[in-house]
């Protein structure tokens, strides 16, 4: 039901703090996040292997977790190493038992998890690197959980047609300034990109920024979207990432980098805008889950839906290669896009 053998974006780097275990639920599985002694984040299923009690709700104990119902430890590659209740000529050995471990990757703040589709086997695809310098922080991060399964919320992430109605505000757009674009898309690796181009004349927050701007919007199984706006040597970095909590919920996390000492100053007023409009996103997924029952159909018009489209046949593809045990191959052909927005 979701892809496996991918990277999902799991949480920033400050939600795992030294010392303490962060739980979580992704893709129905229940899942702790901890740091080792020498600070390196790891992931475990958050259920002892003994009877089921989550881990998470134990305590870290020299480098080790402990499970709060029976104290057995667990070492951070998920081995067990310690079961107190063994007395002296009890042959069970700890080493043995293990918990299920999930691949984690940290970078620029933020922390990815793979999901294999073997559990306890090795990455197949390198964790997501971002076009940033090693030292680049988020700037400003928004989760919002949107009542709806992953497909809803990627879709109407990488939907053109939408803005001018779902966005309407006096910073951003308006239908009065609609007009007819056409954008050149080419594959990438695991998705598509809208080429770098200058931006619409109608988006008027671009503006601010000045010089010879660019932006360029790339979207990657499993539904992480990268939006690079560049002016010279100023560069934003707006990454927005869908992780499914489950089949009916899934976390839509934006997080903004850039190099620009002057927005400091507008962060206060950019982030409620931020939020603004993902909450309008969020508005027409919920609008859209409350129809569901009565089982509406649902149309996909060129060229504007042809963004869902090309995801839904991605990740087609992507299931079907792994299946079948062969390698992956890109179903998106470079191909201009036309609509009006
Ligand atoms: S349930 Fe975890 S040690 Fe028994
Ligand atoms: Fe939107």
């Amino acid at each position: 039901m979701f892809l496996k053998n991918l990277w999902y974006f799991a949480l920033p780097s400050r939600a795992v703090p030294p010392g303490r275990m962060t739980p979580k639920e992704f893709l129905g599985e229940p899942v702790m996040f901890a740091r080792d002694l020498q600070g390196q984040v790891f992931a475990f299923r958050d259920l002892c292997p003994h009877r089921g009690v989550p881990l998470s709700a134990g305590k870290l104990v020299e480098g080790t977790v402990e499970c709060p119902y029976h104290g057995w430890r667990f070492k951070p590659s998920g081995q067990c190493h310690h079961i107190p209740s063994l007395v002296s000529g009890q042959d069970l050995d700890p080493g043995k038992i293990s918990v299920r471990t999930y691949p984690v990757s940290e970078s620029n703040g933020l922390i990815w998890v793979y999901i294999a589709e073997q559990p306890g086997e090795a990455p197949k695809v390198p964790a997501p690197a971002l076009d940033l310098p090693p030292g680049a922080r988020p700037r400003m991060q928004e989760m919002q959980l949107f009542p709806c399964e992953l497909d809803s919320a990627v879709v109407g992430l990488m939907d053109p047609a939408h803005g001018p109605f779902v966005h309407k505000s006096w910073w951003w757009r308006s239908t009065k300034s609609m007009y007819e674009k056409a954008k050149d898309y080419a594959p990438v690796e695991r998705g598509f990109t809208m080429v770098a181009h200058k931006p619409s004349r109608n988006s008027t927050i671009y503006h601010l920024l000045g010089g010879d701007l660019t932006t360029e919007i790339a979207f990657h199984l499993p539904g992480i979207r990268i939006e690079t706006i560049k002016a010279g040597k100023n560069q934003i970095l707006s990454l927005t990432t869908c992780t499914p909590v489950d089949a009916t919920k899934t976390e839509v996390t934006q997080t903004f980098f850039w190099n620009i000492g002057w927005l400091w100053a507008i962060r206060p007023f950019f982030r409620p805008m931020a939020s603004a409009f993902l909450a309008q996103d969020r508005h027409m997924v919920t609008l859209q889950q409350e129809a569901a029952r009565f089982q509406p159909r649902q149309m996909l018009i060129q060229d504007a839906d042809t963004p869902a489209i090309w995801y839904f046949r991605l990740k087609k593809e992507w299931a079907t290669a792994l299946e079948e045990g062969r390698t992956f191959d890109n179903p998106v052909k470079p191909v201009t896009l036309r609509w009006r927005s």
